[in-house]
């Protein structure tokens, strides 16, 4: 016979429901790792809760009681926000009601457990949730997660939105909702995406990504629904769109506010049903797909414009999530510095670069306008240059720091001479992509291969330099 020693933990978890079945077996299958204490009566909890640092995770029954018990679980959890924001709460649910786990999820509730359920569950979300058996899990703000998405993608996060951001994430992952992600450009929305699709039950199969902006309505319309032989000229041989190739799977749908309207009806018609046809063919196909879109545009004022519909965004909207803008979580720039760095330095088998107490306020002072995708950038211009004045330099002063006193950027880093040739190449780029977009007809794809950037460079530089069409300037749209 072997003799297994467990070493109990100083985690100590509550328990809270009306079912003493539910509750006892809980307590009996974590008591001998953890501190469990077991409340049938909310205002009971909620005064343990108001006790500094004595829970470290609330399981907690969502349907318990009568016909209201959702109802007063969902007041009961908003309530539990209001004193504990970041203590991770797992729901023992009977079913995945959709309406329910989302509502869950925007009151912050971190994981669902579904009933029946098996001790495993228990273990694994608690694991999950407390981390590495609750031995390593030291709670607190300032904690940061790396999550590792696939060879070259890891979510990291460290600020309490960020985290409130992951358990929603978690929880619609569980459902095969439509999900729209609004945000900025470079705040994560691809991240964040990746993410649903590798926590969701799609996660082993396929994920595709399709640019809405990238390509003109045919070619983008045969891209996302495949056609048939002959259905327009070169169509030489009928070929697969992702829809079809990514059956069973996740589609993210990249700039999905720059979608034509013309395909805006049948992407509306595969939310609905699943069903499509190819381009040219005759036959109804039906997929499986999970959708996620994105786009950094005002989505809202795009339908004001009539150029996006409105019920294909009440469609994709089952559930939004919210990038918040780097300058919102400013406490993550450190992080996120040392993180590119090592990512960077590690592409190159270097060592990561050293970052001076002045480099590292010019970075937390700068207000990022491209987000994470600009600070990544300029961290490889660090790291390849090696030259922390000229990094310095390159930040523009910061034009969302606080009051005076919480310190803004000392503009004595920032020598004139550099400061006036860098806002005279602005004003030349500026001009140089304005030109390109116009002589295109503003085909940013074009535009982009005429100027020999990447299309999200371009993108960038027209939210950058706020490039508008001319036209569009002139003559307000009608449709
Ligand atoms: N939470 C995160 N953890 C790790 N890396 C991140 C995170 N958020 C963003 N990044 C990195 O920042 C860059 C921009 O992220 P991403 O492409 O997801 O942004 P986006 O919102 O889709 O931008 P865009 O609107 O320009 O397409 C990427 O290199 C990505 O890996
Ligand atoms: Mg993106």
């Amino acid at each position: 016979m072997t003799m297994k020693t467990v070493t109990k933990s100083m985690h100590q978890i509550a328990a809270l429901g009306t079912d003493p079945g539910l509750l006892n077996y809980v307590q009996r299958i974590l008591a001998d790792r953890f501190h469990v204490s077991v409340f049938t009566a909310p205002g009971e909890l909620t005064a343990r809760l108001q006790e500094p640092g004595r829970t470290d995770l609330l399981l907690m029954d969502w349907q318990s009681g009568n016909g209201n018990g959702c109802e007063d679980a969902l007041t009961r959890l908003a309530g539990i926000r209001a004193i504990k924001p970041t203590l991770p709460v797992v729901l023992f649910a009977r079913s995945v009601d959709l309406k329910e786990v989302l509502q869950a999820a925007r009151l912050g509730a971190t994981d669902v457990i579904l009933k029946p359920f098996v001790k495993s569950d228990v273990d694994h979300a608690v694991e999950q949730h407390l981390g590495n058996g609750g031995l390593n899990f030291a709670a607190g703000d300032d904690q940061v997660q790396e999550i590792p998405l696939d060879e070259d993608t890891t979510f990291v996060l460290s600020s309490r939105r960020m985290r409130e951001l992951e358990a929603q994430c978690r929880l619609v992952a569980r459902t095969d909702i439509p999900v729209l992600i609004l945000g900025e450009s470079g705040t994560g929305k691809e991240v964040a995406t990746l993410f649903i699709h590798k926590m969701s039950a799609r996660s082993n199969r396929g994920f595709l990504k399709v640019n809405c902006a990238a390509m003109p309505a045919d070619l983008l319309e045969s891209e996302l629904f495949g056609y048939e032989q002959g259905a327009f000229t070169g169509a030489v041989k009928s070929k697969p769109g992702k829809f079809e190739l990514c059956n069973g799977g996740t589609i993210f749908l990249d700039e999905i506010g720059e979608m034509p309207a013309a395909l805006q009806a049948k992407l509306l018609q595969v939310l609905q049903d699943g069903t499509f046809a190819r381009l040219g063919g005759r036959f109804t196909l039906r997929v499986n797909v999970r959708v996620i879109a994105a786009t950094n545009l005002d989505i809202k004022e795009a339908i004001a414009q009539k150029k996006f519909r409105e019920d294909l965004y009440y469609r994709l909207n089952g559930f939004t999530l919210k990038m918040p803008p780097l300058r919102e979580r400013s406490e993550e720039i450190p992080v996120f510095a040392h993180y590119f760095m090592r990512k960077v330095a590690a592409k190159h088998g270097s060592m990561p670069l050293h970052f001076s107490p002045m480099l590292m306020q010019a970075l937390c002072n700068h207000p990022w306008p491209g987000n994470l995708r600009e600070l990544e950038n300029i961290i490889k211009r660090y790291f390849i240059l090696g030259d922390e004045q000229a990094i310095v330099g390159d930040l523009r002063p910061a034009q969302y720091a606080g009051p005076s006193n919480s310190g803004g950027v000392d503009t004595a880093y920032v020598p004139g001479l550099k400061r006036l040739v860098k806002s005279i190449k602005g004003d030349a780029e500026s001009v140089a992509i304005a030109q390109a977009l116009e002589g295109t007809g503003w085909n940013r794809k074009a535009a982009a291969n005429q100027l020999q950037i990447s299309y999200k460079a371009l993108l960038y530089k027209i939210k950058q330099y706020n490039l508008n069409p001319v036209e569009r300037q002139q003559r307000p749209s009608v449709m």
